[in-house]
């Protein structure tokens, strides 16, 4: 077996993501928080409780030591927009204190920090307008932004707006489980079209403040593949190609929003992102079914020959990671790969997808496309939304009741991976070996 270093360029990022509302724990005032407390929402009545316990037990700083001891030096975390703006007119400078306080702490740590402004919840107060369906939710969002922003500046400058909009969108409002648990097109449409709205504010509000930042979106690419010949099953991939993977992003290039049942010109968006984020976890094969009204009358499954994770949430296609970068360089900026990751408490399935990606992403550095740092979702094991503590996406594993860490044989292989700054032969033998023979040529 010949054997293989598969190196980064120096100055890549080696990290991993989590969110405020995953992790903090105690986000009393947030649509997620009351979601929990309605009865059939999360699976098994799971409830977010203390999460990680960041927040009360600052649980950060023994999680933020165990990346930096395994040679992570970035970092992706994100702002609680419901503690730092408690009520409409009321903000708490000491939420944004503790904020301060973590990326001094990454930054003790020699570690970068990437800062998410909106991933997913939302002020409770904000729902009760109407949230995101609300036109005055761009602005309302911009007034955040600019206190986070001010009071965050001089300990960071990488920025996402806002996490997986599409994924938010569809949710929330399309039958996806979030709050506020709707389940209609026109609502759903509209939500994206202000939240391209509420992106572009926010880039103009954080540049204002900030002239040399880096401001992009974690954008969630999804492969849909067709699965078989019906050209209703090509339109059927067209659409949700259109609607889901590009409308948003277009928006932010060109200025136009076409998510087809809803055309928009959203002018001030045009050239508002300095990086390309991308959030990958699979691809899926689609046919049209007739019998699926509810489900746009497509059915939606993984590729007989692909192994699943876990709970089948998601299959190991790395050759969709390759498309979704493919995709990501259409528009011509740095790329930071902001989430990539599997549910898998037995670290099994996980090591494999791991290696499997990193070597397809080593692959597509090679080829110059511009891949600047890959955050791996997550850190520990948190609170995975509609889904509770039934999936474990952590690198180490938390058992939520006395909040102890579990170092999962993955820990030990990023930490090789973040030193060497590369990916050999000799790490996918010992931590993976059943992924060789996909990673080299024999
Ligand atoms: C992404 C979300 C992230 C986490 C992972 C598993 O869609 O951005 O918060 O739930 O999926």
């Amino acid at each position: 077996m010949p054997r293989a270093i598969f190196n980064f360029p120096s100055g890549f990022l080696w990290g991993t993501a989590t969110a405020a509302h995953q992790v903090e724990g105690n986000n009393l005032n947030n649509d997620w928080w009351a979601w929990e407390q309605g009865e059939g929402n999360i699976r098994n009545g799971d409830k977010s409780g203390k999460a990680c316990d960041w927040w009360a037990g600052r649980r950060w700083r023994e999680d933020f030591d165990r990346a930096s001891e395994t040679f992570q030096n970035a970092h992706r975390l994100s702002v609680e927009w419901s503690r730092v703006q408690p009520e409409p007119d009321r903000w708490d400078e000491t939420a944004l204190d503790r904020y301060r306080e973590m990326l001094l702490g990454l930054k003790e740590r020699g570690m970068i920090a990437m800062l998410t402004l909106h991933h997913f919840s939302n002020p409770q107060w904000l729902m009760e307008m109407g949230g995101w369906e609300n036109d005055e939710a761009v602005t309302l969002f911009g007034a955040f932004v600019r206190r986070a922003v001010q009071a965050l500046a001089p300990h960071c400058n990488l920025w996402v707006t806002i996490n997986e909009p599409n994924v938010y969108a569809t949710g929330a409002y399309l039958g996806g489980g979030f709050p506020p648990g709707r389940n209609d097109m026109k609502a759903a449409l509209k939500v994206l079209s202000n939240l391209v709205k509420a992106h572009a504010l926010a880039y103009q509000v954080i540049h204002e403040i900030q002239p040399n930042a880096q401001v992009g979106v974690a954008h969630h690419w999804r492969g849909f593949i067709a699965g078989d010949w019906n050209p209703l099953t090509r339109q059927a991939v067209r659409l949700y190609d259109q609607v889901f993977n590009n409308s948003f992003a277009q928006a932010l290039q060109t200025g136009r929003f076409d998510a087809r049942m809803l055309r928009e010109a959203i002018p001030q968006a045009k050239g508002t992102q300095d990086f390309i984020g991308l959030n990958y976890y699979t691809r899926e094969t689609i046919r049209f079914d007739l019998t699926r009204s509810k489900d746009m009358y497509t059915r939606r499954f993984f590729r007989k020959d692909l192994e699943l994770s876990e709970g089948g949430f998601l299959a190991n296609d790395p050759e969709g990671f390759k498309q979704c970068i493919e995709w990501g360089n259409r528009f011509g900026l740095p790329i930071y790969i902001t989430e990539n990751g599997a549910e898998d408490s037995k670290d099994d399935f996980r090591r494999k997808y791991l290696v499997e990606h990193v070597h397809q992403m080593w692959h597509m550095v090679n080829f110059n496309f511009p891949i600047k740092g890959y955050f791996h979702w997550s850190l520990v094991d948190n609170f995975e939304w509609e889904r509770g503590w039934t999936q474990r996406f952590g690198l180490w594993g938390l058992n939520e009741e006395t909040q102890a860490r579990v170092r999962r044989p993955s820990v030990d292989l990023y930490a090789e991976i973040c030193r060497a700054n590369a990916l050999s032969s000799e790490m996918v033998e010992k931590w993976a070996s059943a992924a060789l023979n996909r990673i080299m040529p024999v």
